[in-house]
């Protein structure tokens, strides 16, 4: 057996390739005095526009702020739907039951676990008024398709960004087919920082000028208040992503090449493996494999030290006491989402993992393959039924 211990997250080996750059960014924050919306957070915002080649970017507390501070920007609110998918972070629909709409969730597409584009012209009614698309694990949503159905029926769109940072569709950029993109910089994310903090990204300037009230107790102005909230972003944690925004494509390129190097090494094996669809830039947030064996083969790993974790193990539609009170319509089907849930077992997939610990997971799971293709255990990824 290896001797090769494989954690999920590099959070640590991060830091230090990037240690004088961030003690010192950190360092002058401190000195500076100030702490909370300085001018920190004013250079992030401008260096995350720049980045999305988007008109503005307003910093926030979380992701999941974002998404339902662009709702409220955008009216929406009790009485209101809003189309997307189960087999996403529980936040995607929180943020929509917070603004105090209804969510409705439509199935994803099995090839690449994305909001499944042709359900959605069914699922519309008078009722709604948004679609939130999310760019699961770091591979786009078919955009031009979401945003066409939009356009005809004139919703909102808002992209659910939390995953996909520096991700592309072969014709369009993150940002540029909707009302405004949210993304999350939660530690763990491709682009993260040291706590909680997340952004909206908009070439709307009522939006940008609505969140950026919106987040600060209503006001624009000092002593001038509208009804808003705090969720503002620390500069401690906007000095720290400038520096990390830098890296980000070197990063995304890196993940790239250790998926190209998975799917090599994984390619025998009967697991599913993920599907990118042709010309786009999927950034591999996250490597998610599916097999019906999934907990045996969870569990298998993590016998000789691989951390690979489920991403996500419950639809938000089979939690239980869903929806708790909150308003939430299933529109047709959500098998494929099921299914998903299943089976899904993201491996190891982070910049600073080592061709060593990488060639370990691959090692690892084409053995358990071949032992449980061997007992004929319930493995099988590829050719199972949805
Ligand atoms: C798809 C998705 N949406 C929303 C969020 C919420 O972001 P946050 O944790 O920053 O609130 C996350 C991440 O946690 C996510 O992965």
């Amino acid at each position: 057996m290896s001797s090769v211990k494989v954690s999920f997250y590099g959070h640590v080996r991060q830091y230090h390739n990037l240690k004088s750059e961030i003690d010192s960014a950190i360092h002058e924050v401190l000195e500076s005095g100030s702490y909370v919306m300085g001018p920190k957070v004013k250079q992030f915002e401008q260096d995350l526009a720049a980045y999305c080649h988007a008109k503005q970017a307003v910093g926030v507390n979380s992701g999941t702020d974002a998404l339902w501070l662009v709702m409220m920007a955008l009216g929406i609110g009790p009485g209101d739907e809003v189309i997307t998918t189960s087999n996403t972070f529980f936040a995607t629909a929180e943020a929509i039951w917070i603004a105090g709409a209804t969510a409705v969730f439509v199935d994803c597409d099995p090839r690449t676990c994305n909001i499944d584009v042709s359900l959605i012209e069914a699922a519309i009614t008078s009722k709604t008024k948004a679609i939130v698309p999310v760019h699961l694990y770091g591979q786009p949503a078919e955009m031009r398709a979401v945003a066409e159905v939009a356009r005809k029926h004139k919703l909102f769109v808002i992209e659910d960004n939390a995953q996909a940072l520096g991700a592309r569709g072969p014709d369009f950029r993150l940002g540029e087919l909707s009302d405004a993109m949210c993304t999350s910089f939660i530690i763990q994310k491709n682009l993260g920082c040291f706590g909680d903090g997340g952004a909206v990204v908009t070439n709307r300037a009522d939006i940008a000028e609505a969140v950026l009230r919106l987040r600060n107790h209503g006001s624009a102005k000092r002593s001038i208040h509208s009804m808003g909230y705090n969720s503002r972003l620390d500069d401690l944690h906007a000095a720290v992503l400038s520096v990390k925004l830098r890296q980000l494509d070197n990063w995304n390129d890196r993940r790239r090449s250790f998926a190209g190097k998975y799917d090599e090494g994984l390619k025998g094996t009967s697991l599913k493996l993920p599907t990118a669809l042709a010309g786009y830039r999927h950034i591999y947030h996250l490597y998610a494999v599916e097999t019906e064996g999934r907990d045996l083969l969870q569990e298998y790993l993590k016998l000789r030290d691989i951390i690979a974790l489920t991403h996500y193990p419950i639809a938000i539609h089979q939690q239980e006491g869903f929806p708790w009170g909150r308003g939430a319509r299933i529109a047709g089907s959500l098998k494929n989402a099921e299914v998903s849930a299943a089976r899904v077992l993201s491996l190891p997939m982070f910049p600073e993992l080592t061709g060593e610990e990488l060639q370990t997971v691959i090692d690892a799971v084409v053995a358990w393959d071949r032992e449980n293709q061997g007992r004929g255990t319930k493995a099988k990824g590829q050719g199972a039924q949805r």
